[in-house]
């Protein structure tokens, strides 16, 4: 069975296809950075009219690679939401397109559960249960996992994702967009523990995170110290390290507090080297085991969005209204079981 997988949540257009034998044949992905780079941040109505260019050529190009046409999709999944309106609209309107011109079922997707399911892309695939730590530019979040569509969030952060943590600080900072890897560039100059920010809500119990009090610590940094080259460095450092330090402790204590022995972090964050390099070392003297899809799989992908499709293939129910329908904002509880 092939899958034809298509995210266009935000700002980048991810086009797959997966073969429940072969594997992945194709992933094409076209990145709108350097379009909102101009802006700090992504223009929704730029980001919807560069996926209608985009779309359509990428497509043909995952079919090519393939060296497969349209007769050969078993099913096209798309990302239903969460995400920018506009984006999704492009997406789900071509999804539901080329399946009913193909005549084969259109697959709704949750974009978070796409992020989830990354690391099955991998040949080391994680076994069910596992927590999932999801850092994104939109979420952070702990899932408890029990099997396919069966989540349950144990904690989330109350104001900035992670992700976005890391985008406004690189802004602050003068630094381009998106700011998360090149603020963690900058980071591997700094000299450790010349500041130290704090590691919010770690000292009371619970698994929810708070990032947004670290932007007023760089803030406030800024102010006080020369804005040389070394500093922003020591400042990019001490905002990479607590926020790793952060996440790091919540997932101990969501794998203490559920007792599963494996952890999966996914989402544009989970490509971060310092979060990787510190999570591994004590994942490992824990005698616990940790999951991450490949860095290009941890952000935005049609290759996660085609694997949901083949997932959730059998649970389809064919939509005969043929109505076209996003979700902006979506909870993944809300998700049907598969
Ligand atoms: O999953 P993703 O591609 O899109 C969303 O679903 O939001 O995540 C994008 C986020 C951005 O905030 C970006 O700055 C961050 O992931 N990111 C990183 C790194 N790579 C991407 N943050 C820190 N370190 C990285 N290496
Ligand atoms: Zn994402």
């Amino acid at each position: 069975m092939r899958v034809l997988g298509i995210e266009t949540s935000c700002d980048d257009t991810g086009i797959a296809i997966y073969d429940s034998d072969l594997g992945l044949l194709s992933n094409q992905l076209y990145s709108q950075a350097k379009l909102h780079s101009h802006y700090g941040g992504v223009v929704p109505e730029l980001a919807s009219r560069d996926h209608m260019s985009k779309i359509v050529p990428l497509i043909q190009a995952a079919l090519q690679e393939s060296g497969l046409n349209g007769k050969d999709i078993n099913a096209v999944a798309y990302t239903a939401g969460p995400g920018l309106v506009g984006s999704l609209l492009v997406g789900a309107c071509i999804a539901c397109s080329l399946a009913f011109s193909w005549n084969v079922p259109s697959i709704a997707i949750h974009h978070m559960e796409g992020h989830l399911l990354s690391p099955m892309l991998e040949e080391d695939r994680p076994l069910f249960p596992f927590v999932a730590l999801l850092v994104s530019g939109g979420h952070t979040q702990l899932i408890a996992v029990t099997d396919f569509g069966k989540y349950t969030l144990m904690g989330q952060s109350l104001d900035d994702a992670a992700g976005e943590a890391f985008d406004k600080t690189a802004k602050l900072l003068g630094l381009g967009y998106p700011g998360g890897p090149i603020l963690s560039d900058m980071a591997q100059h700094g000299v450790k523990n010349r500041f130290i920010f704090p590691r919010p809500m770690t000292k009371k119990p619970g698994l929810n995170f708070s990032f947004s009090g670290l932007k007023t610590c760089v803030a406030r940094t800024l102010c006080k110290h020369d804005n040389s080259r070394q500093t922003y460095s020591d400042i990019a450092c001490a905002f990479e390290d607590a926020v790793v330090d952060t996440l790091l402790i919540k997932c101990c204590r969501a794998l203490d507090q559920t007792g599963f022995k494996r952890l999966v972090i996914a989402g544009g964050v989970g490509a971060n080297r310092a979060l990787r390099r510190k999570i591994n070392k004590i994942i490992k003297q824990r005698g616990e085991k940790i999951f991450y899809a490949r860095p290009e799989f941890c952000t935005d992908n049609g290759a996660m969005i085609a694997y949901a499709g083949m997932i959730r293939f059998n649970s389809t129910v064919i939509d005969s209204n043929l109505g076209i329908t996003v979700h902006p904002k979506w909870l993944l509880s809300d998700l049907p079981s598969i």
